[in-house]
């Protein structure tokens, strides 16, 4: 029970990446905070989660400040002092370069980039000393990849922003991570045809897309005191997939 009367907010947290996060901290004693767009999501999974008091959902658009201050107010009334943050929400639908028109370009820019800079930001004044941030961030920030130009481009922002804030919250204590997971097992990549997740599969030693639960285990860890020592850093979560070569010829 590492975060028995903790309470720890997650945007996104009614699928994928964001929902397991939830689950996991739920299992562990905490009181949690979803947020997400859509308002039905977010109650089947509420009853799905079943956790009474200690889960608490709120419809709101991280890309919008004034939202953002609905979440942190209606957190404060119900839990009190915040003391993780897992800024998880993101979007991003492959799309060629030449495709990418000026609304797609700013939906992105402003869920991924701008979304996790203000959640982070206003949850300041509501955050105990000590506590930790976790930023979604990506391996595409690692690559160049065709189809994915702005996403990529926000995740690399998300990733930097990890090192400044880690900086900046030093004197209070609030440590600040980033992850970087590989291709996982979502709705996001739910999107993907056959033929693409098979070619995907393929680049990644393990042969295998990442499940939701391997990466909530490590949001966990950067979360906890078990990684006390460990702030600024973006850690990849991605099969091998940067790092390793999937040739086993040499
Ligand atoms: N799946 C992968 O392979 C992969 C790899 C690396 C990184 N990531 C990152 O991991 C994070 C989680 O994605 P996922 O894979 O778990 O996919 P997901 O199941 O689609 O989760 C994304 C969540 O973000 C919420 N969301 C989107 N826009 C939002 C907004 N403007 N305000 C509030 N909530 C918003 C969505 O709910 P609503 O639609 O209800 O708003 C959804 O619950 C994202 O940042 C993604 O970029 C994913």
């Amino acid at each position: 029970m590492r975060f028995k009367n903790k309470t720890v907010v997650i945007t996104g947290g009614g699928s994928g990446m964001g929902l397991a996060a939830a689950k996991a901290f739920l299992a562990e004693g905490a009181n949690v905070a979803i947020c997400g767009r859509t308002q039905e999501k977010l109650i089947k999974t509420a009853q799905n989660l079943n956790a009474g008091d200690r889960l608490l959902t709120v419809a709101v658009d991280v890309s919008k400040i004034s939202d953002l201050d609905q979440l942190y107010t209606q957190v404060r009334d119900r839990f009190g002092k915040i003391d993780i943050v897992f800024a998880n929400a993101g979007i991003g639908t492959p799309t060629g370069f030449g495709d990418v028109d000026e609304k797609t370009f700013d939906q992105i820019v402003s869920v991924n980039f701008k979304g996790v800079f203000f959640t982070a930001q206003q949850a300041l004044p509501h955050m105990n000393d000590g506590g930790a941030i976790v930023l979604n961030a990506s391996l595409t920030q690692h690559q160049g990849l065709a189809n994915l130009t702005v996403y990529a481009a926000t995740k690399a922002a998300v990733s930097q922003l990890a090192r400044s804030l880690a900086s900046s919250l030093i004197s209070r204590n609030i440590r600040v991570n980033a992850i970087s997971p590989g291709v996982i097992d979502t709705e996001m990549t739910g999107e993907f045809d056959q033929e693409m997740i098979a070619a995907l599969q393929n680049e990644i030693p393990m042969q295998r897309l990442g499940q939701p639960e391997e990466i909530a285990k490590v949001v966990l860890f950067l979360a906890s005191e078990d990684a006390s020592y460990i702030t600024g850093e973006d850690l990849l979560v991605d099969g091998g997939r940067i790092r390793l070569s999937p040739w086993q010829g040499l």
